[in-house]
């Protein structure tokens, strides 16, 4: 009996024997085809594991812990791709630079920042940044990118430099300070000079930083999953944003009336045109943009400005050929500080690059998939991570694995040396406290120029001893920084007299 005569079709009875081999190929071919596709499917299918939890608030417990906590507690477990269900999302981490590389590259119709950074929305006000299309939004990171060309951060430089002789001049010859505080005040002003502009500075300074400060108290963990829920933090931060327009309108308009042009970010963005359409910038546009800068560059910096000091006056051992640099670049360069000096500064660099290593403080990067994709771990296994999910990063997590940097949690700068350089070794997301790929920092020169600036002032004209313990890492905070008071105390000297 062959297969078809089994079956209880009348119809197949009747056929001739060429017609049912015919068929049977067919069938067969069909057959095949099914089972390999069930069978691959479930193979490429294969959903990355998922932390263990209570149902509904476990993920959102572990979560609460800490993501850090969250992601050292599952690594070993898990292994450096899993999923966490936090209420009704999915979140999938990527830990490592093989498997953050499709997180990095991919363009925007398949891994988009939007909806995860939607919360910024009330803060950076509609119409710019996350509250954009996408085409409108690479038009706006490119007003950015214009603005932080070498020739404007050639000027900033002047105005970071200034700001920092200025500011330590009140210091008087000795005394002790927290330098965390000192660090934050310092560049709220080179921000203000370098990027909301001279009228901000000279006249509106206490005024604007006040309205800052409220904006900047109305970004909460609650305001990531309600951001406009009607507490007092909120509605004082939609005011302070209002009042923000007010002022930058009528700058704006005066600077419009006056022709006269300034060197500054405020001005980049007044002489800056869509492509697209050709019109410039609206002034509620402008404060936006200025909004964001200050909220992607001031924490950051002022946290690895205060983590750069703490490492180096903790290890003398790196502290000493940062002091060597610097008697090099003043017997090249006598007392004078700008672009191009700084950038002779490559000791006092590696030096803040570890200590952001160690510290970056957007500790999670995010972002939220349209499509579904594969990864493959370091150790072979392959996922499929499904659209609809969220995806994380941590560079505070990837910038510590022990594969890529020997001895992960010590501070040592020389990692970067030529022969070592340990931020490369597994590709170009092994160092990612700047992010990366597609959406990697636009303000990377800026940052290293403002700190380079603070410490390369301070170590020539200061003798600093770190009084306090060492700091912990204030993990609470949205940027995460360093907790406490980091008391020091300093001393009045000249290095470029001592040669
Ligand atoms: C130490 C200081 C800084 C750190 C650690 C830092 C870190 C980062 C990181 C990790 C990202 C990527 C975010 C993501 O992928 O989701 C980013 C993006 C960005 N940063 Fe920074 N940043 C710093 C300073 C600055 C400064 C001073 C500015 C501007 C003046 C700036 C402007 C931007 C902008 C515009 C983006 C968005 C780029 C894009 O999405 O295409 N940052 N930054």
């Amino acid at each position: 009996m062959d297969l078809f005569s089994s079956l209880p079709l009348p119809a197949l009875g009747n056929m001739s024997p060429a017609y049912r081999v015919v068929l049977l190929i067919v069938s067969t071919l069909l057959l095949a085809k099914i089972l390999s596709t069930l069978f691959f499917k479930s193979a490429r299918k294969k959903l990355p594991p998922k932390v263990r939890a209570l149902p509904l608030i476990g993920g959102v417990r572990k979560f609460m812990k800490g993501p850090i906590n969250m992601i050292r507690e599952e690594y070993p477990r898990l292994g450096s791709v899993f999923t966490v269900k936090v209420l009704n999302r999915n979140i999938t981490f990527l830990l490592g630079p093989e498997e953050s590389v499709h997180f990095f590259k991919a363009p925007e119709s398949e891994m988009s920042q939007q909806e995860v950074y939607q919360y910024n929305v009330p803060t950076f006000g509609p119409g710019v940044v996350f509250d954009v299309d996408y085409s409108v939004r690479m038009e706006q990171f490119r007003f950015f990118s214009e603005s932080l060309r070498v020739s404007s951060l050639k000027s900033y430089v002047e105005h970071m430099v200034h700001e920092a002789e200025n500011f330590f001049a009140k210091w008087g010859d000795e005394g002790e300070v927290d330098l965390k505080s000192e660090l934050e005040h310092l560049i709220i002003l080179t921000a203000s000079r370098c990027l909301l502009g001279r009228e901000v500075r000279d006249q509106l300074f206490q005024n604007v930083s006040d309205l800052f400060h409220d904006l900047d108290n109305g970004m909460l963990p609650i305001s990531v999953l309600f951001p406009y829920l009607p507490i007092p933090a909120h509605k004082r931060r939609d005011k302070a944003r209002k009042q923000l327009a007010d002022i930058f309108a009528k700058i704006i308009q005066n600077r419009r009336a006056s022709g006269k042009r300034e060197t500054d970010m405020l001005q980049a963005f007044i002489d800056s045109k869509y492509r697209a359409t050709g019109r410039s910038l609206t002034d509620y546009e402008i404060t936006g943009l200025l909004i964001a800068a200050l909220f992607a560059g001031q924490h950051t910096s002022s946290i690895t400005s205060t983590w750069t000091g703490a490492y180096l006056l903790k290890h003398k051992q790196f502290l000493g050929p940062v002091l060597d640099e610097q008697r090099d670049v003043i017997k090249r360069h006598g007392d004078k500080l700008d672009y191009d000096v700084l950038g002779e500064m490559d000791v006092l660099y590696r030096s803040i690059k570890e200590a952001l290593r160690l510290h970056p403080p957007l500790i999670l990067l995010l972002r939220y998939t349209h499509k579904d994709f594969a990864v493959k771990t370091r150790e072979g296994d392959e996922y499929t991570v499904p659209r609809g999910h969220i995806v994380a990063t941590s560079p505070a997590f990837a910038n510590r694995l022990p594969y890529i940097y020997r001895d992960p949690d010590n501070y040592d700068p020389d990692r970067f040396l030529p022969g070592r350089e340990e931020d490369k070794v597994a590709g170009a997301f092994s160092y990612i406290a700047f992010g990366g790929g597609r959406h990697g920092c636009l303000g990377e020169p800026f940052a290293y120029l403002q700190i380079k600036t603070i410490w390369s002032h301070l170590f020539r004209n200061f003798e600093l001893e770190l009084v306090s313990p060492f700091p912990e890492i204030d993990w609470d905070a949205m940027v995460v920084g360093v907790k406490g008071k980091v008391m020091v105390r300093y001393k009045k000297r000249s290095l470029k007299s001592e040669e």
